[in-house]
């Protein structure tokens, strides 16, 4: 198979994006999209988070992959093309090629830069998997370049991600899985509602890792909007919500400050917070009520037995 494709997908201009980042700091509630975690730095501690002993998902997931990964591939059938939205070191992905044999793989992520060094390397182990890196954010819009899907496709969406969505969000993004997904499936792992100190012990641990990961958001967002945050100035917050059913992580100003960029200025007064992540948690039913409403008629799921983690297979 000939080398592996990069693709960069710019859907809107670097202009408008620096715009809405902008707009989003000047916000009553101030925000800035978790999308801007993952530079090639966030990335790395991402993958950090995933060694913590605190936090389970990975590690929940990964097991029932282990487990029951031949029920799935059965389950799931003849793949033509795999994507794989928010591949990152791709070994997930990786790690079930042997068992669902996709002809072509397509890694999806923000920070195309991660993929293309996992990506190389794995075509070397999987030379005859076709395979294609494409950055895009797929988080508003799944517009795939055309011609990338051939047969059947499956798409991958793996680690809870689906949870940094709303609920509402994230019932559309399965609807746009579900009008390209024609004739394919959807194999998505979610995270699961449990006990307030194992989830905010999972988002805030002890080495400080994902304090880390937090606040590096605010160096790659200095070097994309050209703003000024004082990393030495924030601390990492990160709280459940029961009444949402989310986590939800901020950074909280230590002192009052002034933040500025190109065309603009905020005060954050001392305790004033950005939002930075929501992350949803679901329970079994309600998560299965989201798939059959986006359009998924049939549905599996695979659980572990102390209900950490799911993996949900929908099929049209
Ligand atoms: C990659 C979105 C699944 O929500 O658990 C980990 C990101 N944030 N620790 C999650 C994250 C803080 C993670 N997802």
């Amino acid at each position: 198979m000939p080398e592996p494709r990069f693709l960069q997908i710019q859907q809107v201009d670097a202009g408008a994006e620096r715009a809405v980042a902008r707009a989003a700091l000047l916000a009553p509630r101030a925000s800035i999209a978790p999308k801007y975690f993952y530079d090639r730095l966030g990335s790395l501690l991402f993958e950090a988070i995933t060694a913590l002993p605190e936090y389970y998902p990975t590690r929940a997931e990964a097991r029932l992959f282990e487990r029951h990964g031949a029920a799935m591939a059965q389950a799931i059938g003849v793949v033509g093309t795999m994507f794989d939205l928010g591949a990152g070191s791709c070994a997930k992905a990786a790690g079930l090629f042997p068992l669902i044999e996709p002809a072509r793989y397509v890694a999806v992520d923000v920070s195309v830069e991660f993929v293309r060094e996992a990506l190389r390397r794995l075509h070397r182990e999987h030379p005859r998997i076709e395979m294609t890196a494409l950055g895009m954010d797929f988080s508003s819009s799944l517009a795939l370049p055309a011609g990338l899907s051939h047969g059947r496709p499956l798409f991958f969406y793996p680690g809870s991600s689906i949870g940094n969505f709303t609920p509402d969000e994230a019932l559309a993004f399965l609807r746009r899985v579900r009008s390209q997904a024609d004739g394919g499936a959807l194999l998505v792992g979610v995270d699961l509602v449990k006990p307030r100190q194992v989830l905010e012990a999972a988002y805030d641990d002890a080495l400080g890792v994902t304090a880390a990961f937090n606040l590096n958001m605010l160096r790659h967002l200095n070097g994309v909007i050209g703003s000024d945050f004082d990393v030495a100035q924030w601390r990492h917050v990160a709280l459940y919500d029961e009444n949402a059913s989310r986590i939800e992580m901020h950074l909280e100003a230590c002192a009052p400050t002034l933040v500025r960029w190109p065309g603009g200025e905020r005060r954050f007064a001392a305790g004033e917070r950005i939002l930075t992540e929501y992350s949803y948690k679901y329970t079994l039913d309600r998560f299965e009520s989201l798939l059959r409403a986006a359009g998924f008629t049939q549905t599996r799921c695979w659980s572990d037995d102390r209900g950490d983690f799911a993996i949900f297979l929908g099929l049209p």
